[in-house]
């Protein structure tokens, strides 16, 4: 197992170099992350590289037994590369090009910065090849998909979109061009949409796959060269978790596993259900374990600082990661910076470079990380429960959510909050994955229903399956248009509904009134469909006026399965506890343990094992009922029927 923090060897005289590996070593760890943005420490005239500096801290270190992930420096230009190249800035609608002197400022369609960025990459590559205490690599940093607006990414825009529809006239056809008259009549017509969001939804929803795809072809052009030269090395990326730019399965695709920096400090010490959903992502891009590569190790900020993690609450944040498959950890950073925008990011040491209580806390988490090392070997999160995520359909919804207030990342978490709190673990899959490994699936706001996914959910409730789904899902095509079949289109075998009409619901809200596991006086609000129920049970429905004949929550019996629908947004959170249940029960879904508030339980599992996570993310002492007979890893006790967690307690055990 890999742990560590991340280092810049180079923000530091070489005379503390030494004691920096010794502490690290004495902190029990065995990785770092190096060169992250030192392109100008390696390439300080065009062509000429200076690796001797590198060479020595990494010789420090292996001297310490510290391996170390070395980064293509990407994310910064050198100013010589901004001042000889000045069309590798991004552009601004206005015209205007990025000032130089922050980060990830580039154009991805510059030919300069990507054949300057091959360049880096291939000198060190060839450089650190058969350096021993080399393991792997990261591309860039955290790959944000953010837009240019110059000309070269205006007609790179435009070869996209004839890769993707051929002829002028599919593209026209299906981007609705025929809509306030913006037909192209040439290919060079074709405008790069304000980002505004005035422009046409189906362009724009072009653009950012368009600028996602910039992100992974450059990640890409590195990939193959690091792969040609280091064979023996991984690759990877700190990915930012539910961060939406970028299309994080594509992403990962070239990659050899997720790596995500993870920073879950809040206000005060709460169980983040961000973090949570964020690792089961992270997992789901590769389907397998991850690395963290980042981490809260300190107050951050880049103006003002956060909270401090408080004595063990720093622990909670790691064990929730391996909960949920991660499988190496490193925090960062190492030290605070002295200099620079992020000197109040601070790390596990202080600007004082002295080993305190951070370091201390890391120090303990490190070695129990290790004693679970062997029993970790081999398991990984196995889900019954899936989450389609679709990056499509996120970013249509951005543009145009329909309903007032509709944001599609807020709506998954609406459902996942009570999916973690009942202790039920989570995979994400997208689209167009395979769903027949799973009991229950759920599909918030699937915008974007290309016919295929429609057939194949279907098809998934007929053979058993529990579907869920919600506003907004199927109404769009996968170029954005909306289709012509009333809703839920395609999905109606599954559904067994009707929505011929919909709104936004303004404050007040609806009164709903459920029945059996969903009894209770609920309020809908934000938007609401005007559900019938055809072949559908209703389970919920309106008592207010016009809505009285419409259903909230309808249930379909379709095939061996059952497809659920909601036509709102609740205002209480009680309503997604009892949905969530509701279809636990309808997938015949067991727990293992039920959590109490404030407590996370997960399960990996794998090679005959069984390892039940309990984290305690308060400062009250915390009681939990866990399957008796057990054996808790860190004490090597044998658990009773319930278990006592200490403050910021966790327990890892072996049922
Ligand atoms: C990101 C980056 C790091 C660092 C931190 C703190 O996660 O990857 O390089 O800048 O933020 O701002
Ligand atoms: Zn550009």
């Amino acid at each position: 197992m890999y742990i560590g923090a991340d280092y810049y060897p180079e923000h530091w005289e070489k005379s503390r170099w030494e004691t920096d590996a010794k502490l690290m070593k004495r902190a029990g760890f065995n990785i770092t992350r190096l060169a992250e943005f030192a392109w100008v420490m390696m390439e300080p005239a065009e062509g000429c590289f200076e690796f001797g500096w590198l060479d020595e801290a990494l010789a420090v270190l292996a001297r310490h037994g510290i391996s170390a992930i070395l980064c293509t420096p990407t994310a910064v230009a050198p100013a010589w590369v901004a001042r000889k190249y000045p069309e590798i800035l991004r552009q601004n609608q206005d015209g205007t090009r990025a000032f130089w002197g922050v980060r990830k400022d580039q154009c991805y369609t510059s030919g300069a910065y990507r054949m300057l960025s091959q360049r880096i990459t291939s000198a060190m590559a060839s450089h650190f090849a058969r350096t021993p205490n080399v393991i792997g690599w990261q591309t860039d940093n955290e790959f944000d998909g953010r837009c240019c607006y110059c000309e070269s990414c205006r007609k790179e825009f435009q070869d996209f979109l004839r890769g993707r529809y051929g002829t002028l006239d599919n593209l026209n056809r299906a981007m609705g061009k025929h809509f306030w008259g913006h037909y192209a009549t040439t290919w060079d017509e074709v405008e790069i949409p304000a980002g505004d969001g005035s422009h046409n939804p189906s362009v724009g929803l072009e653009w950012k796959r368009f600028n996602s795809y910039l992100n992974v072809r450059f990640q890409r052009e590195q990939v193959r060269i690091l792969r040609h030269i280091c064979p023996h090395h991984f690759v990877t990326h700190n990915f930012m978790g539910l961060y939406p730019r970028v299309d994080y399965f594509d992403l990962a695709e070239d990659l050899d596993h997720v790596s995500w920096d993870n920073y879950p400090i809040g206000g005060r010490p709460y169980l983040s259900v961000a973090a949570a959903a964020a690792a089961d992502l992270m997992r789901g891009c590769k389907k397998k374990n991850v690395w963290i590569i980042e981490s809260t190790s300190g107050p951050h900020g880049w103006g003002t600082y956060g909270r401090n993690p408080r004595d063990g609450e720093m622990r909670t944040f790691a064990f929730q990661q391996f909960a949920h498959g991660c499988d190496h950890y490193v925090w960062f950073r190492w030290r605070a910076c002295t200099a620079g925008r992020e000197q109040y990011w601070h790390g596990i040491l202080g600007h004082d470079g002295r080993p305190l209580r951070r370091y201390r806390q890391a120090t303990q988490i490190a070695k129990q990380l290790r004693k679970l090392e062997k029993h970790l070997a081999g398991t990984t999160v196995k889900a019954r429960v899936a989450i389609v995520y679709d990056y499509d359909s996120l970013w249509a919804v951005e543009m145009q959510g329909g309903y007032q207030g509709n944001d599609y990342v807020k709506g998954m978490l609406r459902y996942y909050e009570p999916l973690l709190r009942a202790g039920v673990n989570v995979d994400f899959l997208k689209p167009g994955d395979d769903l027949s490994g799973y009991k229950l699936v759920l599909a918030p706001c699937l915008y974007i229903m290309p016919d295929g996914l429609a057939k194949r959910i279907n098809d998934y409730v007929r053979a058993g399956g529990v579907f869920f789904c919600d506003q907004r899902t199927g109404v769009k095509d996968s170029s954005g248009l909306c289709h012509e079949r009333t809703l839920p289109g395609l999905l109606s075998p599954a559904l067994g509904i009707e929505i011929q009409e919909y709104e936004s619901v303004y404050e007040a809200g609806y009164k709903m009134i459920g029945s059996g596991g969903l009894a209770g006086e609920f309020t809908a609000h934000m938007g609401a469909d005007w559900v019938i129920a055809r072949k559908a049970k209703a389970l919920v429905g309106y008592s207010d006026s016009h809505m009285k004949k419409f259903a909230a929550v309808t249930r379909n019996a379709f095939g061996r399965g059952a497809g659920w629908y909601c036509g709102t947004v609740a205002k209480e959170p009680a309503f997604y506890e009892a949905l969530i249940a509701a279809l636990l029960k309808d997938a015949r879904i067991r727990l293992i343990c039920r959590p109490v508030e404030g407590v996370e339980v997960s399960v990996r599992q794998g090679r005959g094992k069984r390892l039940l996570f309990v984290i305690n993310y308060t400062e009250e002492k915390k009681s939990i009922t866990v399957p008796a007979g057990g054996r808790e890893l860190l004490t090597g006790k044998t658990t009773g029927k319930t278990m006592k967690l200490a403050r910021f307690g966790v327990a890892v055990i072996r049922l």
